[in-house]
């Protein structure tokens, strides 16, 4: 469907040809004087100045050319700004056309279109933590919102499941249970079917090996050797990679699960690796790549730069891919897989230099098509109330489990106190309830900025939060429930300002999603569903809607709410998460 500001703009510029003056005046904005409009257009001010007269004069004559059933106001107040509020008919028009359209009318803006957006990012045998939070939360609302608006959407987790950490896994195994066939270069039969250690294992091998690397270097020495040999193929090794992969995947399904994030593509940095060869070798080929004290770089540096930019290290002095490499032969596999029309990136904003280097690369190689567009989202920190980077309060690395635990275990005291649900769905409310909290408390700012956890704020069912949003669906649902079907109910013309305040909230669904898309700012639907659930609720208390005795207004007081919660309904499926029957 159009958007209101465009199908009145449009009016307003007939309306100025109309009057004998340049279309080009007529643009609409929203009122940044909401107590005295709805809308209003400033043209006549500049109109002004090309036809040398007054501005009043010009933005009377517009006024008297407009069609003023579209309108409940429309004046033109000195110096010369035209002042606008909807009609009723207008406003009920325009709902009902959402209320019956496909996804409310919004226009699918992605038709045809392909995003792979890459976020999660976790590395296989370390455990989840909170620096991993972020980048599923947002990635997976910036997916979801991409799908919304008709693209097709690929989630990539791009496990880091190829770096030295395998190396010192395998080392680490190695010294602890080196009768293995695994180590046997000469073995040459099948190898177990059971990996040689547990998930829990696992994640204890991995910090002490790492910490074994700093302190011999003579251990450090054969995982680099390792890391090297299971590149290249080397059998027993890659039956140890395949064992923790399998473990540490299945493990990472069961934690991105509960926090409903899914991911369409399992693929990692290894499967860049057989892209990696050609690549180097045509960059090395066309000059891209040049020498540099022993390793292969592609100097990426602009004459434009403020700061710095250091060349991207492509292959390392000892003849290995790092980071970068993986990356840009990433980039190299899904030009070849999908030719997307943009790749999105979500990680720690501080890895914003990794991502402008790769990017340049891509661009300078034409590894990536022009017409592709590349962004990096950097986030910044979820910090305690000390404002230094959330930890345990015995002052560890947070857990992502653990951190999950605490706000169920903190939100399920709650639901039972209240005695919201019978025992039997004390669970799943908590778990909805739980969820919402985390993730809007996350998706409510604007992911470059820093944010404090707070876990009581967070789950407060007043205020700026998930459980608040959740409130406000629930409560209309019940009403709902008591009244019966609703689906088939017209919108009608608002029967007391707070119900047209609630249709102008709802006629802006589809502005605030195209403007979260655009600047990849899911805060801009936390904004505008805290805006939306408000007016639900001034509605409601204002109103009253169940007692009323008019049928035929009831009706349309439910066809309204139910169309409000529908669309509620709509932005928490896309921030990723979803309401409880009762609360
Ligand atoms: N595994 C990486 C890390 O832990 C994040 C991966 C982000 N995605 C990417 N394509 N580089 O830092």
């Amino acid at each position: 469907m159009e958007k209101i500001l465009d199908i009145i703009t449009a009016k307003m510029q007939q309306a100025f040809v109309d009057a004998g003056y340049d279309a080009s005046f007529g643009r609409v904005t929203v009122s940044n004087r909401p107590d005295l409009c709805e809308y209003q257009c400033n043209g006549a001010l500049s109109a002004a100045k090309t036809y040398k007269c007054a501005p009043i004069q010009i933005a009377k004559a517009v006024v008297e050319k407009l069609d003023e059933g579209d309108y409940s106001l429309v004046e033109a107040v000195m110096p010369g700004f035209i002042n606008l509020k909807l009609s009723d008919s207008f406003l009920q028009n325009y709902l009902e056309a959402m209320r019956t359209a496909p996804d409310f009318g919004v226009e699918k803006v992605g038709a045809g279109k392909t995003i792979v957006v890459d976020y999660g990012g976790p590395n296989v045998a370390k455990p989840l933590h909170i620096g991993h939070l972020r980048s599923a939360i947002i990635g997976e609302a910036m997916k979801r919102l991409h799908k919304f608006m008709g693209y097709n959407a690929i989630g990539d987790i791009h496990l880091g499941d190829w770096g030295l950490q395998m190396g010192l896994i395998i080392t680490e195994l190695q010294e602890r249970q080196p009768d293995l066939p695994y180590f046997d270069p000469d073995f040459e039969g099948e190898y177990p079917a059971e990996a040689p250690f547990t998930i829990s294992e696992l994640e204890e091998i991995y910090p002490a090996a790492s910490a074994k690397k700093k302190e011999d270097p003579d251990f450090a020495d054969r995982a680099h050797t390792a890391t090297f040999e299971l590149q290249q193929g080397r059998r027993g090794y890659r039956a140890i990679w395949e064992h923790i992969m399998r473990l540490s995947v299945a493990d990472m399904t069961r934690i991105y699960d509960n926090l409903d994030v899914h991911f369409e593509s399992w693929l990692g940095e290894s499967d860049a690796d057989p892209y990696i060869p050609a690549m180097v070798q045509d960059l090395k080929d066309r000059g891209l790549a040049v020498q540099s004290e022993g390793a292969w770089v592609v100097p990426v540096a602009e004459e434009t730069d403020k700061k710095e930019i250091p060349p991207m290290i492509l292959v390392k002095s000892d003849g290995s891919a790092i980071y970068a490499t993986t990356d840009l032969a990433t980039m190299v596999q899904r030009m070849q897989d999908f030719k997307p029309d943009k790749m999105l990136y979500l990680t720690d904003k501080r890895q914003a230099l990794h991502f402008e280097q790769v990017f340049r690369a891509a661009r300078k190689s034409g590894i990536v098509a022009a017409d592709t567009e590349l962004e990096h989202v950097g986030f910044g920190t979820m910090n305690g109330k000390d404002g230094k980077p959330f930890k345990t309060r015995e002052g560890g690395v947070m857990r992502l489990e653990r951190l999950i635990a605490e706000m169920t275990d903190f939100v399920r005291a709650k639901v039972v106190e209240n005695q919201i649900v019978s025992p039997d769905e004390v669970e799943e409310t908590t778990a909805k309830i739980a969820l919402a909290a985390l993730k809007y408390g996350d998706l409510s700012n604007q992911p470059t900025k820093d944010y404090v956890f707070d876990m009581d704020r967070f789950a407060a069912f007043e205020g700026n939060t998930g459980p608040y949003i959740l409130y406000t669906i629930v409560r209309v649902k019940s009403i709902i429930a008591k009244y019966g079907q609703y689906k088939h109910l017209s919108i009608q013309a608002p029967a007391n300002q707070y119900a047209k305040d609630l249709m102008l909230a709802i006629t802006k669904f589809g502005p605030a999603l195209e403007s979260a898309l655009k600047s990849s700012a899911p805060n801009l639907i936390c904004a505008y569903i805290y805006e939306l659930a408000g007016a639900v609720n001034k509605f409601y208390h204002e109103t009253r809607i169940l007692g009323e005795e008019d049928e035929q207004k009831k009706a349309g007081y439910i066809a309204l709410i139910g169309l409000a919660k529908d669309i509620l309904e709509a932005c928490i499926s896309i921030l990723g998460f979803s309401a409880p029957e009762k609360m």
